[in-house]
C-alpha cells in the first residue's frame, strides 16, 4: 500500500499552520506543510517539531505554475497519488490599503481564484479514491453573492454553470474594476469577496464533475473558518487559528464512504445554504 499523503497550501502561518498541526495529530499519513517562501516554511516546520509533530515540507507558490508542477512531480514520484488537499493559501488587502481597487481585484483574483484553480488542475489527477479536497473560502464570498445583480446571481447559482463560464465571470469582474464600473455592472464592491465567491462556485462545479469520475468516494467542499486571529484579520478575529482549523479539518477527515457534504459551503461543520433558490 502506498503511503497516504496530505497537502495544505499556504501553511507556514495562520489557519493553514493550524490545519497542518491538527492533521499531524489526526491523519495517519504524511502531512506536507507548504509555503511560497522556503525559509518561512522551514521555520514553521521547526515550530511544529517543538510540539513533537513531524510535518514534511515542500515549497509551493500557488501563483507559479512551475512551483505547482514541481510539487505535482514530487507527489507522483514519492507517493503515486494524493489523499487530502486543503486549498488554504490566499491574500486579502487591508481595508486601508491605498492600492487602486482594480489592482486589488487583479492581484487577489490571480492568487485566491486562479492560483487555487491551477493547483486543482495540477493535483486532481493525483487524487486517489476516498480523497478529500477542502477549498478554504469565506462567508465574505456569500456576502458578495447577496449583493450581485439578479442576472449575475442567477449565473453564479446555476447548476449548469461550467468552469470556463466561471472563469469568464471572474475575468469580467477584474476587467469591470479596471473600467471603474464594476458596481454599475452588478458586482459587490469587494475584491476579496469576489474571489471567494468564485471559490465557492468552483467547488460546486468540481463536485458535479466528480459524479462522472471513476474514482469512488471523493469529496470536495468549500468552507469558512470563521473570524480568526491571524495576520489576515490584523489579529482582530475572535477565534484562535486552532479553532479556525476545526471545520477545514473536519472536512479533510470525513470518514471513508461518506456521501455528504459534497460540493457545499460549510461553516461550523454545518452546510451554509447560500443560493437564493
Ligand atoms: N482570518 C480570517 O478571519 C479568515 C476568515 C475567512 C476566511 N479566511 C481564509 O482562511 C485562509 C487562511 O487565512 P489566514 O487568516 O490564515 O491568512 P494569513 O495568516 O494571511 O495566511 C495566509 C497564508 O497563505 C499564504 N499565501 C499567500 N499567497 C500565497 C501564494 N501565492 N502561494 C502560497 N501561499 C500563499 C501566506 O504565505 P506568506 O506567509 O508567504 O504570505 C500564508 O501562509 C485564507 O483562504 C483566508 O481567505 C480567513
Amino acid at each position: 500500500m502506498p503511503k497516504t499523503v496530505a497537502v495544505v497550501t499556504g501553511s507556514n502561518k495562520g489557519i493553514g499552520f493550524a490545519i497542518v498541526r491538527a492533521l499531524c495529530k489526526n491523519f495517519d499519513g504524511d502531512v506536507y506543510l507548504t509555503a511560497r517562501d522556503e525559509g518561512r516554511g522551514q521555520q514553521a516546520v521547526q515550530d511544529l517539531e517543538k510540539e513533537n509533530l513531524h510535518p514534511k515540507f515542500h515549497q509551493l507558490d500557488i501563483n507559479s505554475k512551475e512551483s505547482i508542477g514541481k510539487l505535482k512531480e514530487f507527489l507522483e514520484k514519492n507517493y503515486g497519488g494524493l489523499d487530502i488537499l486543503v486549498n488554504n493559501a490566499a491574500i486579502a488587502y487591508k481595508a486601508n490599503s491605498t492600492a487602486p481597487f482594480a489592482e486589488q481585484a487583479d492581484v487577489s483574483m490571480r492568487c485566491n481564484f486562479f492560483g487555487t484553480l491551477d493547483v486543482c488542475h495540477a493535483l486532481f489527477p493525483l487524487l486517489r479514491p476516498h480523497s478529500r479536497v477542502v477549498n478554504v473560502a469565506s462567508r465574505g464570498g456569500i456576502a458578495s453573492f447577496k449583493k450581485l445583480s439578479q442576472q449575475l446571481a442567477e449565473q453564479f447559482q446555476s447548476d449548469s454553470l461550467t468552469e470556463s463560464q466561471l472563469i469568464g465571470l471572474m475575468n469580467r469582474f477584474v476587467s469591470d474594476t479596471k473600467a471603474g464600473d464594476h458596481q454599475a455592472k452588478g458586482w459587490a464592491n469587494s475584491a476579496y469577496g469576489a474571489t471567494k465567491l468564485g471559490v465557492i462556485a468552483l467547488t460546486a462545479i468540481q463536485a458535479r464533475a466528480l459524479k462522472d469520475d471513476p474514482r469512488e468516494d471523493t469529496l470536495i467542499n468549500a468552507c469558512c473558518p470563521g473570524y480568526v486571529d491571524t495576520d489576515m484579520s490584523s489579529h482582530k478575529g475572535t477565534k484562535t487559528p486552532d479553532e479556525g482549523a476545526i471545520t477545514p479539518v473536519y472536512l479533510a477527515l470525513l470518514p471513508p464512504n461518506t456521501t455528504a457534504p459534497q460540493g457545499e459551503m460549510v461553516a461550523e461543520k454545518e452546510i451554509l445554504k447560500w443560493k437564493t433558490r
